[in-house]
């Protein structure tokens, strides 16, 4: 039953009120930014942009997954999913699987977050390999945590270690590791606490103790920026020697959802001086209609980037340290078109192989994932055929395993059912596709959550990490 806007405000402000009321036991106290001091001309325009709320769910407990039997297998190469059940009144989970291939597809353990309903979202792991952190698309509707951080020191044993969240913003999406020794991760949120525009790039320490939400409110110049365009970071990528990262923004989240007058898409990236936490510059991709996911060409000697416009169904380049007319740092340009099927697809995600040769891009409503060979800036050669019928339902998250041999693609990217207009179908199975010498992708096996998680409705993975013991001496997780 929706609570009227009374009820909502008055449970959210008990909310606030009590972080001490979050189900979840915090290892170490939440480090509170100060409140938001009065800044004449910048708290004023936020103050009128104050979200409306979001129609909000009740905060119930979760039930625990049902019993299983972890596996007493220690595979060589290992798949993380971050996973929503289909039955929503079940627990939130991290399954884990073998990738060998003798037995491939073999479940080995899940851990369960102590919450429901959070539209488990990205995931990734911390640059020394003992955490993971999943994040939450729609937990602010349970007015839960939205960082789920996993201690994964034995690998084939992961713990749910404990949770947290931001103050100013919501809607928890892309995760960068930073660098040991200091550790920790930068987290994109899309949205504002309430889920509106002006969302935060989040910073966490190793432990999971929220330390920024960047820009910071005293940083003028910083949120003049993010109020005069659309701030919806979802894409995160950031390159720690040239001290930048890239931020791509999307889409309103609470226009994807019920009532809504249609999604608001953003045309924009942010540019930021990392030392500094603060934006450098906009970079527009014009008529782009969300510009969902920016990543750095691994060796590019540019510091170039891809950046995927969804409305457009293109690929473009950004240049961070090229200069535009207007003498604005950051230049963006055309690089590939993917062709009329891949316009307006929901969305576009991508990885590239380590050696920043080949770029995989998910058509999400297209049911395709496109190839191709970026070797030659100039020359991008298309390694898929378009009109090919694959055999993938709404792909989304992508990951080049780390002996770069498979991408693995989940056929799944958001359901909010009812409540809002952002419902794809998926196939719900984690595809382990290989990848050929040439780059070209051959369709093979396959993980079904719908059956594999057939006692909670099913399960909808939405994200992996991907771990190779391969050589014990070292171990890789990921492409980097
Ligand atoms: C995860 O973190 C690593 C290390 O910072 C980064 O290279 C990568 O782009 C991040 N995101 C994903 C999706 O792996
Ligand atoms: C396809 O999967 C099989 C195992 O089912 C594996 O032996 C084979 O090498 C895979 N094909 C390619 C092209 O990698």
């Amino acid at each position: 039953m929706p609570l009227t806007p009374l009820k909502a405000a008055f449970i959210l402000a008990l909310h606030a009120l009590s972080t001490l009321s979050s189900p979840v036991p915090k290892p170490d106290p939440l480090s509170i930014p100060p409140l938001i001091p009065t800044i004449p001309g910048i708290t004023d325009p936020l103050a009128s942009l104050a979200p409306p709320l979001p129609i909000l769910k009740v905060p119930t407990p979760p039930i625990a997954s049902p019993p299983f039997t972890a596996s007493s297998l220690k595979p060589k190469k290992l798949g993380y999913f971050w996973t929503g059940p289909f039955n929503q009144a079940y627990a939130d989970f991290l399954a884990v699987y073998s990738l060998d291939d003798d037995t491939f597809g073999t479940f080995i353990t899940l851990v369960d977050v102590p919450t429901s309903g959070n539209e488990p979202h990205h995931l990734n792991v911390s640059k020394d390999r003992k955490t993971l952190v999943g994040t939450g698309l729609l937990s602010l509707l349970k007015t839960q945590d939205v960082e789920y951080f996993f201690d994964v020191s034995d690998p084939y044993s992961p713990k749910f270690r404990n949770s947290g969240r931001a103050l100013l913003s919501s809607i928890g999406d892309e995760i960068v590791a930073k660098p040991e020794p200091e550790g920790g991760f930068f987290i994109t949120h899309m949205g504002s606490a309430g889920g509106t525009d002006l969302g935060r790039l989040t910073e966490w320490d190793r432990a999971g103790n929220l330390i920024g939400e960047w820009p910071a409110v005293t940083d003028l110049a910083s949120t003049k920026n993010i109020l005069a365009d659309q701030f919806t970071p979802h894409g995160l990528n950031a390159n720690f020697e040239k001290n930048i990262i890239l931020t791509s923004d999307f889409v309103v989240p609470l226009s994807t959802l019920k009532p809504t007058t249609g999604i608001i898409k953003a045309n924009t990236l942010r540019l930021w001086d990392i030392n500094k936490r603060s934006i450098i510059s906009t970079i527009t991709i014009p008529n782009g209609g969300g510009i969902q996911d920016v990543k750095f060409i691994p060796g590019n000697p540019d510091t170039a980037a891809i950046a995927t416009a969804v409305h457009l169904g293109q690929v473009w380049i950004i240049y961070p340290f090229k200069y535009n007319p207007d003498g604005s740092q950051g230049v963006a340009e055309l690089l590939y078109d993917l062709g009329p099927k891949a316009k307006d697809v929901t969305a576009i995600y991508t990885d590239l192989s380590a050696d920043g040769r080949f770029l995989y891009l998910s058509l999400t409503t297209a049911n395709h994932v496109a190839a191709l060979d970026i070797s030659d800036l100039n020359n991008v050669k298309r390694l898929d055929n378009p009109d090919e019928a694959q055999p993938i339902i709404g792909p989304h998250s992508l990951r080049v395993t780390p002996d770069q041999k498979h991408l693995v693609a989940l056929g799944y990217f958001v359901q909010e059912g009812d409540i809002g207009v952002l419902n794809t179908v998926g196939d719900y199975k984690v595809h382990y596709i290989d990848i050929l010498p040439n780059g070209a992708l051959h369709f093979n096996r396959t993980i079904p959550f719908l059956t594999e998680f057939a006692n909670r409705g099913g399960a909808r993975p939405h994200f992996s990490v991907i771990a190779d013991f391969t050589d014990p001496a070292d171990p890789k997780w990921n492409s980097y």
